[in-house]
């Protein structure tokens, strides 16, 4: 079995675990570069990280046509629920769950969070997915902060970071980031969607290849990376 990670561009992607398929974050049919709409995403859970449109915006049109479970922190499933969504699951910081593609913790980001109509979206989140393939740390939209070193010792094989910086870590915290994470691999994000947020990846990952023991993996949008062939 193989897990496989396709990058959808910004904050976006999607996992398939085999039997079970993820989407991350949706915001696909007004993201610039991305190589999918959100008519074409089947998955059976959406992760939110946080309530920014940029994370979220296609979450409601994808749950209700393919019953998917949306996975975030309380204030952000109630506001779904509201909706009329029911088939949300509502965690909190520092928790986790057992789903039945693995378990799942929601880590801590430090960013903002309002829904697009003005509603309070709690804290923002991170997630650990812990699947058979190998521990995935999905940072969200965030800055740097010293108990990423607490998650490094999770036994990551990928961590997902944003370099964008100006709303998230740029190049230099996210080096200091994969630094307290040691992750065996990590793929930049959340970068090249809007001139605000450009950054150089390959430029990015030279400086980890040479003060990281970390592999990086530069994904172009639509680009997938698999793991379990090791
Ligand atoms: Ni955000
Ligand atoms: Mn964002």
């Amino acid at each position: 079995m193989a897990t496989i990670l396709r990058w959808l561009g910004h904050g976006t992607w999607h996992i398939s675990t085999g039997k079970y398929n993820l989407v991350v974050d949706p915001f696909v049919d007004e993201n610039p570069l991305s190589p999918v709409r959100a008519d074409e995403l089947e998955c059976q859970f959406i992760l939110i990280t946080h309530g920014h449109y940029d994370h979220m915006a296609d979450a409601e049109r994808i749950a209700c046509r393919t019953g998917a479970t949306i996975i975030s922190v309380y204030e952000i499933c109630h506001w779904f629920e509201r909706k009329g969504i029911s088939a949300v699951h509502s965690m909190n910081i520092g928790g986790s769950y057992n789903f039945p593609f693995g378990r799942v913790k929601m880590v801590p980001a430090w960013h903002s969070s309002m829904l697009p109509d003005g509603s309070c979206g709690g804290q923002a989140a991170g997630f650990v997915l812990f699947l058979p393939e190998g521990n995935i740390y999905i940072a969200g939209d965030t800055g740097l902060f010293g108990d990423m070193k607490l998650i490094g010792d999770l036994n990551l094989e990928v961590a997902i970071l944003p370099i964008g910086d100006n709303f998230t870590m740029g190049p230099e915290d996210a080096l200091l980031a994969v630094k307290l994470l040691r992750p065996r691999r990590v793929v930049p994000m959340h970068t090249g969607t809007w001139p605000l947020i450009e950054q150089d990846p390959h430029q990015w990952a030279e400086r980890v290849r040479k003060e990281s023991a970390t592999e990086v993996t530069v994904l172009r949008p639509g680009e997938m990376l698999t793991l379990g062939n090791r």
